[in-house]
């Protein structure tokens, strides 16, 4: 099915320009173009549109406003601001508005990736009231202890960024928010960049104090304690899985990026526990209820009472937010990786092994009997050899943490 993309801009040459440039692509997406935000609302009434991709400043109505409008009337779409002003990063508000960010001028490959990605992701979460949910997100909650120091290091007068990049480190909803945000084409890096620490040097103080303090972009989970769920628990395994995934490919001699690549990837892989539990805790209670019951495994109790799991919830929410797809395919598939084309050594065969054995290992199951039939795919990707390594490593990971 086409997907209906709408581009917003004051100045009708922009407009002009973007139409040309993307004329190629008009077999593949319904384009339409308007020069204000009361003309896209007014036509977003009568269609169905997928993605908005608006400029910020301008008249009447500026493009903060109009995806504040869309986020509440359409909360389905996918939000991304095109821009030439760069203060726009300053601009609080609309990193909790827009998935992402693009610079003007913006070359004809940099929009078709950002755009074909975005309407990618529909194929990965196709529930439209969860898409609702995920796309209207405004923080993704914290583990209280951290967004309590966070808060205090930032009020400190003497607090440095390097605490403060390893505070936000040691948070899943944290990290993923500096890393959208890092990534966004605003601050024109080279590359991607996917160590958290190293996100919230770039970003600075000033930017991390506003994001935090002024815009509320982090929260901490205070929904009700949920029998069987525990904030902490999920934290401490998201942080064992990162490190047993990042120290793995380490082992394996890759290069740095795909060892930060995998500790993020471990770090991140339960995210969308979070995001469903934190926003649907009744519904979630039902999911905790029938695994005590069924004694199934999260994910497949999720899949029953939501049609979907956490593994799609997490992989489209840093989907739309535009991080590399290794880290969109380590969580969609990190419970089931034979659905993922697994040829060779990627930071999701990492995270699934250390995810599996962590979790053998907090139930006291030992891990020396995990079966060979869970870790197939193990060797099915031509590492059946190094599986006792990387045992051993997770193994050592996990009784460090316990001193
Ligand atoms: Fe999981
Ligand atoms: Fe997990």
């Amino acid at each position: 099915m086409k997907k209906h993309i709408l581009f917003v801009d004051d100045d009708p040459n922009i407009n002009d320009g973007l139409r040309r440039m993307l004329r190629s692509f008009r077999n593949e997406w319904d384009m339409s173009f308007v020069t204000s935000g009361y003309e896209a609302l007014e036509l977003l009434e009568d269609g169905a549109y997928d993605i908005i991709i608006t400029d910020m400043r301008m008249p009447g109505m500026t493009g903060n406003a109009l995806l504040k409008e869309v986020k509440s009337r359409h909360p389905h779409m996918v939000r991304i601001i095109l821009s030439g002003h760069s203060d726009n990063v300053s601009n609080m508000e609309s990193v909790s508005i827009a998935h992402q960010f693009l610079s003007k001028p913006c070359d004809v490959d940099t929009l078709k990736v950002t755009i074909t990605k975005a309407c990618g992701m529909g194929e990965i979460l196709k529930d439209r009231d969860l898409v609702q949910l995920v796309n209207g997100l405004k923080s993704i909650p914290s583990v209280p202890h951290l967004y309590t120091e966070i808060v205090r290091e930032l009020e400190n007068e003497s607090n440095s960024i390097k605490k403060i990049g390893a505070i936000i480190s040691r948070d899943i909803g944290m990290s993923a928010k500096v890393l959208q945000l890092i990534n966004s084409a605003f601050f024109g890096l080279p590359k991607k960049v996917t160590c958290p620490e190293t996100a919230a040097v770039y970003l600075g103080l000033e930017t991390i104090k506003g994001l935090v303090l002024a815009a509320g972009v982090f929260s901490a989970f205070k929904k009700k304690d949920l029998e069987g769920l525990s904030i902490d628990r999920i934290w401490r395994h998201s942080m064992l899985v990162g490190s047993s995934a990042m120290k793995i490919a380490k082992e394996e001699g890759h290069s740095d990026q795909i060892i930060e690549a995998s500790l993020l990837a471990g770090l991140l892989h339960d995210l969308g526990i979070l995001v469903l539990s934190s926003n649907m805790p009744d519904k979630y209670e039902e999911v905790l209820k029938q695994v005590k019951e069924n004694r199934c495994e999260l994910w497949e109790a999720e899949k029953v009472v939501f049609g979907t799991t956490h593994c799609e919830v997490g992989a489209y929410l840093v989907g739309i937010w535009g991080l590399p797809w290794h880290l969109v395919e380590a969580l969609a598939y990190h419970h089931r990786p034979s659905e993922a084309q697994l040829a060779t050594f990627s930071p999701l065969l990492a995270v699934h092994v250390s995810d599996l054995l962590e979790m053998k290992f907090f139930d006291n199951q030992g891990i020396e009997d995990l079966t060979a039939a869970k870790l197939e795919v193990v060797s099915k990707a031509g590492f059946e050899d190094r599986l006792p390594i990387w045992r051993a490593i997770c193994e050592e990971t996990f009784n460090a943490s316990d001193d």
